[in-house]
């Protein structure tokens, strides 16, 4: 039985799972600059899983908890299968995509289109729920297509709450699934967070995390009256401060940030990774383009970080000797 309040306090801010920007090195940055927000994985195929090298896709460093693995799939077979190894990795819950609309997953019949197929999502469900301990959550959109406003997602809501989740992250856009691309459909439907609003009233036991369009610490004060939660995607990734200042409206007495120890581990990770899998700094340095977004610093950074990082034999210590050359400037 999923410990509801455990998994709340855990859980009153989140991080989006987002392909391509959440994997494992984004994670580890973003650890570092909040003890406490809780991490998605990108999406993650069950036929992936199944099928590829599941080691690549589902090691993570220990410093990642609380996390939880998000995967893309419809089958409650694999899905079981797939819930199972998330547990034996030890991840702390796995979440089911019905929020995706791209073209590629649609095709798969799963991501949002599932929201048109409440039953399907609700034997993933129940069948994981019987093979885990851990947490089986669910994000989806408010609606797709031209979907009625709130019966929609109330049934998608109610069946999946009856087969036994607990834990809904809603993103508070439909998603239109012809027409608009991945990214359209993140900017385009508009923001209805009355409708999320309108589930949680009418299921208070139930967890329900809000996502979408959140931006500033304010809005996330605000939000976290109504909700269980606040799942943040964009602004974290382009701000990564934004995850700091988050963790300070949580925990108050956390102390101010010390962005040379941060790269500090950042660049001992880099040489590390390097060592152990060959991976280059480029491919850590990617998520940290963002780290001095709105301050003087953040142009130097984000040219030298693209010119830079990119040799072959850059190293972990170019990210300290950029910061150096700031703090030079800013003297
Ligand atoms: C680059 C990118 C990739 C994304 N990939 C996923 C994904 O793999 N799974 C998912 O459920 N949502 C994905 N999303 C959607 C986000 O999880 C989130 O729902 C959306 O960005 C809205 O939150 P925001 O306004 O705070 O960014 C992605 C978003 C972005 C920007």
């Amino acid at each position: 039985m999923v410990d509801l309040n455990n998994f709340t306090n855990s859980h009153k801010v989140s991080v989006a799972p987002m392909m391509d920007w959440t994997d494992r090195h984004c994670r580890y940055f973003h650890r570092l600059l909040s003890p406490n927000a809780y991490l998605y994985t990108e999406m993650v195929t069950t036929n992936a899983l199944i099928y590829g090298d599941k080691d690549r896709f589902l090691r993570f460093d220990a410093s990642e908890h609380p996390i939880a693995l998000q995967l893309g799939g419809n089958d409650p077979k694999d899905m079981t299968i797939c819930a199972e190894m998330a547990q034996d990795y030890n991840y702390d819950s796995v979440d089911i995509n019905c929020g995706c609309p791209s073209d590629r997953v649609q095709s798969g019949a799963f991501g949002a289109c599932l929201m048109n197929e409440p039953k399907t999502v609700a034997a993933c469900v129940k069948e994981m729920g019987k093979a885990v301990d851990i947490p089986v959550t669910l994000k989806c959109r408010i609606g797709i297509d031209d979907s009625e406003d709130f019966d929609f997602l109330d049934r998608f809501v109610s069946i999946n709450a009856e087969a036994g989740c607990r834990i809904f992250i809603i993103h508070a856009r439909k998603a239109w699934l012809k027409g608009l691309s991945p990214k359209e459909n993140r900017e385009i439907p508009p923001l209805k967070y009355d409708i999320v609003q309108q589930i949680k009233d009418k299921y208070p036991e139930l967890h329900i995390s809000l996502n979408g369009g959140i931006k500033d610490v304010q809005a996330v004060s605000d939000h976290l009256k109504d909700f269980d939660g606040v799942m943040v995607g964009r602004e974290a990734y382009q701000n990564p401060l934004f995850l700091h200042a988050l963790e300070k409206l949580l925990y108050p007495d956390t102390s101010d940030i010390d962005i040379e120890a941060i790269l500090t581990k950042m660049a001992n990770y880099a040489d590390e990774q390097k060592k152990q899998y060959g991976t280059p700094l480029k491919s850590i340095s990617r998520h940290m383009i963002g780290l001095f977004s709105g301050t003087r610093g953040a142009k130097h950074w984000r040219r030298q970080i693209a010119e830079r990082a990119h040799a072959d034999d850059a190293k972990g210590q170019l990210l300290l000797d950029i910061y150096d050359e700031i703090k030079a400037k800013n003297r």
